[in-house]
């Protein structure tokens, strides 16, 4: 049965409504349960489903991980999580939601936890009506996932319980630090569960406004025909933080700029953006779809990564006027360290939708501000007929991600007077104004929970993109090995080093203002 899902402003305003089909009942067991994860996310995103009605009244959550807590705990635990990240709490949703919270403390190689966790569940089903259905989510250390995917094989937990039942497995970043490792995941994954019980998140795809890409495209007939190399001269794609590592540098200080955030989340939205239309709108022909573009990435070999990318990395510097301290002297940050915290990138595809037109990746922590935007830059006009024309930035197609989420279309417009003078103007979709000023977007993870127990997995990453990407990614990690101290430094709260303006400037292009 679907439920009337209405779309509304903090006030309680109704602006839109639309209709949703409910999860099944199910039994999410989060494995990490005590970590940051799951209280700031994963806790919030399942009680907003319930608050919206989207959750099962036969749905359970059982927390697993080695801390000592009782089921009490975890609800306390859980209340918290609600009160510092989540939406409103009504008090008599979370009353009755609050049953449905469990908890068990376990070895997570230990195979007697899951004769436990297995016992548990079943008493779940019992008192739950939860129908045998299982997500496992793993919210653990990557290091656990292969340990915690062989005991929920070894326990029997992977199979269904019945022909209508199901048994899915939820796996977060990172998939894997590069090829091999990435390879080896899914050899083990995949020799426990089934691909199609597989779901890998990649958070950025489940953005409202990242979806909003694939609706702008293809439910808008004008844009396809000008979505192609003859009309577009290039594409900039920026994700740019003004956050650092905050408690994050022992990991980050391994990873780096580049796989943390450009090798997942960026080439998902180049994939989106570049792609070709889906023969249906359903996860494997759109995941083909994605899967084709980062085919024809064409690779960087090791010895021209020098060409093609550039390396950053923030100095101490002020960000809102307050001081903030160099990359190096982070918090479990090696003092010498060459880790990137910011990249850009000059890539091609080579396919006939795009040869010749460059996208231009750009990421860094420690920048002036917080945006995430792709903008789609289009071809000057064939002649020029108005005095100072040549100095109108051309028509470019913003995409707002992040924040003030929304579409610009900027193009040339006569200033009112007596002479021919031109200047830039922008045509504005914004969410905010268009939806009412203080809608609440749900956020992504609430979005990738819902699928997942409704078993569509469009917005989840398929096994061979995973290793196509880190296959793309393997020569530019060779040839920056060869060189890892040519990364330039540049000052916190600055839009990277100077060098990366050179970068763009020697193509005639110029990045973006944001
Ligand atoms: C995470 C990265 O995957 O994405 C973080 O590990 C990064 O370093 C974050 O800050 C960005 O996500 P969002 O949703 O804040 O843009």
């Amino acid at each position: 049965m679907a439920v009337d899902v209405q779309v509304t402003t903090r006030d309680g305003e109704v602006i839109a409504s639309t209709t949703q089909r409910p999860a099944p009942p199910c039994a999410i067991v989060i494995f990490g349960a005590s970590g940051d994860l799951t209280h700031r996310k994963l806790i919030p995103a399942i009680f907003d489903l319930y608050q919206a009605g989207l959750l099962s009244k036969h749905c359970a959550v059982m927390g697993f991980s080695r801390s000592q807590m009782s089921d009490d705990d975890f609800r306390r635990t859980a209340r918290d999580g609600l009160e510092h990240y989540g939406s409103q709490v009504s008090e008599r949703a979370w009353e009755e939601f609050k049953s449905s919270l469990h908890y068990m403390s376990g070895q997570f190689d230990d195979p007697s936890s899951y004769q436990l966790l297995r016992q548990r569940l079943e008493k779940i089903d019992a008192a739950h009506g939860t129908q045998g259905n299982r997500i496992y989510y793993l919210a653990t250390p990557p290091e656990l996932f292969e340990s915690i995917t062989a005991q929920l094989g070894d326990a029997g937990l992977n199979h269904r319980r019945s022909e209508d039942s199901f048994a899915r497995l939820v796996i977060e970043k990172p998939f894997g630090v590069d090829l091999m490792s990435a390879r080896e995941l899914n050899g083990h994954v995949q020799s426990v569960f089934r691909e199609s019980q597989v779901y890998r998140i990649d958070h950025y795809l489940g953005k409202e406004t990242v979806q909003n890409i694939l609706a702008f495209r293809l439910a808008n007939g004008i844009f396809e025909p000008i979505w192609n190399r003859n009309f577009i001269d290039h594409v900039q794609l920026t994700v740019a933080e003004t956050v650092g590592v905050e408690r994050r540098g022992g990991y980050y200080d391994q990873i780096g700029a580049f796989r943390d955030v450009v090798e997942n989340h960026m080439l998902q939205l180049l994939s989106i953006v570049a792609m070709e239309p889906p023969v249906v709108f359903e996860a494997e022909p759109v995941r083909d779809e994605k899967l084709k573009v980062l085919k024809a990435l064409r690779r960087i070999p090791p010895e021209q990564t020098g060409e093609f990318t550039l390396r950053g990395q923030y100095t101490s510097g002020k960000l809102e006027s307050i001081p903030v301290s160099s990359y190096r002297g982070e918090e479990k940050v090696a003092p010498d360290s060459w880790t990137e915290t910011f990249v850009v990138m000059r890539l091609q595809i080579d396919n006939w939708r795009w040869a010749g037109t460059p996208f231009y990746l750009r990421h860094g922590k420690r920048l002036p501000k917080r945006a995430t935007e792709i903008a789609i830059q289009f071809k000057r006009a064939p002649q020029m007929f108005f005095p100072g024309e040549e100095r109108l930035e051309p028509n470019v197609l913003a995409m707002r991600i992040q924040p003030d989420e929304g579409i610009a279309l900027r193009f040339g417009a006569k200033v009112p007077g007596p002479t021919m003078q031109l200047q830039e103007v922008d045509m504005n979709f914004q969410y905010g104004s268009s939806f009412g000023p203080n809608i609440t977007q749900a956020d992504a993870y609430e979005r990738l929970l819902l699928d997942a127990m409704l078993g569509d997995r469009t917005l989840f990453t398929r096994a061979d993109e995973v290793e196509q990407a880190w296959a793309w990614a393997e020569d530019i990690q060779e040839g920056w090995a060869q060189h890892p101290n040519n990364v330039h430094f540049y000052q916190a709260g600055t839009w990277g080093p100077a060098w990366a303006d050179a970068f763009i400037e020697r193509d005639g292009r110029q990045w973006r203002r944001m």
